[in-house]
């Protein structure tokens, strides 16, 4: 259908090269919107009848539920959804749905479409999706609000901290992708259509009128701009890598955290495999599988800025190339997420071994230099004195806080008697009073202020 200048139709494999519609085949429900909200600014410029309106609302409608139902057979002959949709319609109804296209090229029409789709799919999935493991992370701390384990630098045990402490970080770093999102949202929601193929229409349809009508904020300011700008994609694709970086650490800590060597915590059996060879094996698939995801979601965002960099203005065919990566970020980290909150919620916290390792008294020896600087020590000379106590623990075999009170004397007479308490983990927690710090009574006021933020009730 719709020859007009081609004799021939294209050789079969240029069809399967060119279609589109078996991936783009999910912007059927934004489609639609779209053209509904094209048709009514048609009708009210006097170019379609109120029962020609009518017709094109109804069939459009009735395709949407075909599509839904699984009962639309799509044409790769037809290249896209856009095609499919509209042929149909046609065929359906005839004069009505031939008039659609007016005022329209499938240019605007792709752009108004992906734009609609990435402002649902970051409302109803991406940002509750995030949500949810927030909600789960939180819920974990609030679970174990007391349990302490050491904080690491270097991968080596550096001071203690509270594991809320340690799963909120994980929170405030999903909190920034959402806001991220909600940026990305902001941006991406003006209406391209009227834009045309690339230079409007000689038929100038009411196109703040039509953007009110789909929920957007505004209209493009430039029609060469509208049809070739995959900013918002791109800007998608980074939030989603981002996030996927940050689950990728959060992998990272739980693969370490559930290995023999840390045994910190167990995850469910629902969440990890068995070996095929070694029956002992219990392998956080899960979580590998996230870190490994991770990689095809900056992927994706690179494929996009690649496939871009080199086009003149304005609309080229490449672009048909954004919606795979588009579509793979967005699943890929949609069921991911849904995951990984589950595996949060099921994890097995095992705080007495978390408490051993953060009992190891050296965690404390920058506390014990704070004590020195209290007492009048300058830091630098209060680190070198530590220090020397440290390597003499080290040498002799005593813990830190097992070396008697004559040795700290003989290193320095500003310890002050008593200097052992500085080794209770709990008092050391205390201390630590300044907002951001892990001590109790600041990560009890996060788990408060996130418990309401994410109505966890
Ligand atoms: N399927 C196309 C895409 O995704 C729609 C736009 C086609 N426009 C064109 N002039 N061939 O980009």
């Amino acid at each position: 259908m719709w020859k007009g200048r081609f004799q021939e139709s294209t050789a079969e494999a240029v069809q399967r090269l060119g279609e589109s519609v078996s991936f783009d085949h999910r912007l059927f429900r934004q489609d639609v919107r779209g053209s509904i909200a094209h048709a009514r600014a048609q009708q009210r410029a006097g170019m379609l009848t109120a029962g020609e309106l009518e017709q094109i609302e109804q069939g459009l409608k009735a395709i949407e539920a075909d599509i839904a139902a699984g009962d639309f057979e799509f044409r790769t002959d037809l290249e896209d959804v856009h095609m499919n949709i509209e042929a149909e319609l046609t065929r359906r109804i005839g004069d009505a749905g031939a008039k659609l296209h007016a005022a329209r090229s499938r240019n605007d029409q792709v752009a108004t479409d992906t734009r609609l789709y990435c402002r649902d799919v970051i409302d109803l999935q991406l940002i509750p999706g995030i949500e949810g493991l927030q909600r789960s992370l939180v819920r974990q701390g609030r679970r174990h609000a007391r349990v302490v384990l050491p904080g690491y630098t270097h991968l080596q045990r550096a001071q203690p901290v509270l594991l809320a402490h340690h799963l909120l970080a994980y929170v405030e770093m999903l909190s920034r992708d959402i806001g991220r999102l909600r940026d990305c949202r902001g941006r991406l929601n003006v209406c391209p259509l009227g834009s045309g193929a690339l230079a409007g229409s000689t038929i100038n349809l009411d196109r703040e009128a039509v953007a009110a009508e789909l929920g957007f904020d505004g209209v493009t300011r430039n029609s060469m701009d509208a049809v070739s700008d995959r900013d918002y994609i791109a800007e998608l694709l980074f939030a989603l890598a981002l996030t996927g970086m940050h689950l990728s650490r959060l992998s990272e800590d739980l693969i370490l955290w559930s290995s023999s060597e840390f045994s910190f915590v167990v995850l469910s059996d629902a969440h990890t495999t068995g070996s095929s060879l070694m029956p002992q094996k219990k392998n956080p698939d899960v979580a590998e599988l996230t870190r490994g995801k991770s990689g095809r979601l900056l992927g994706n965002l690179v494929a996009l800025l690649t496939l871009i960099k080199g086009l003149p203005m304005t609309y080229n065919r490449d672009l048909q190339e954004d919606k795979e990566p588009l579509f793979d970020s967005i699943d890929t980290l949609d069921l991911v997420l849904a995951v990984f909150a589950d595996m949060i919620d099921g994890m097995e916290v095992r705080g007495q071994a978390m408490t051993r390792a953060a009992a190891d008294p050296m965690l404390l020896a920058t506390d014990l230099a704070d004590r020195l600087v209290r007492n009048g020590v300058p830091f630098r000379q209060a680190h070198e004195f530590v220090g020397k106590l440290v390597a003499e623990s080290v040498s002799s075999g005593t813990p830190l806080n097992r070396l008697p009170q004559e040795v700290y004397d003989l290193v320095s007479d500003r310890f002050g008697p008593g200097v052992r308490e500085v080794f209770d983990v709990e008092r050391a927690l205390e201390a630590r009073t300044n907002p951001g710090s892990p001590g109790f009574d600041c990560v009890l006021k996060e788990l408060e202020r996130w418990t309401l933020e994410l109505k966890l009730g």
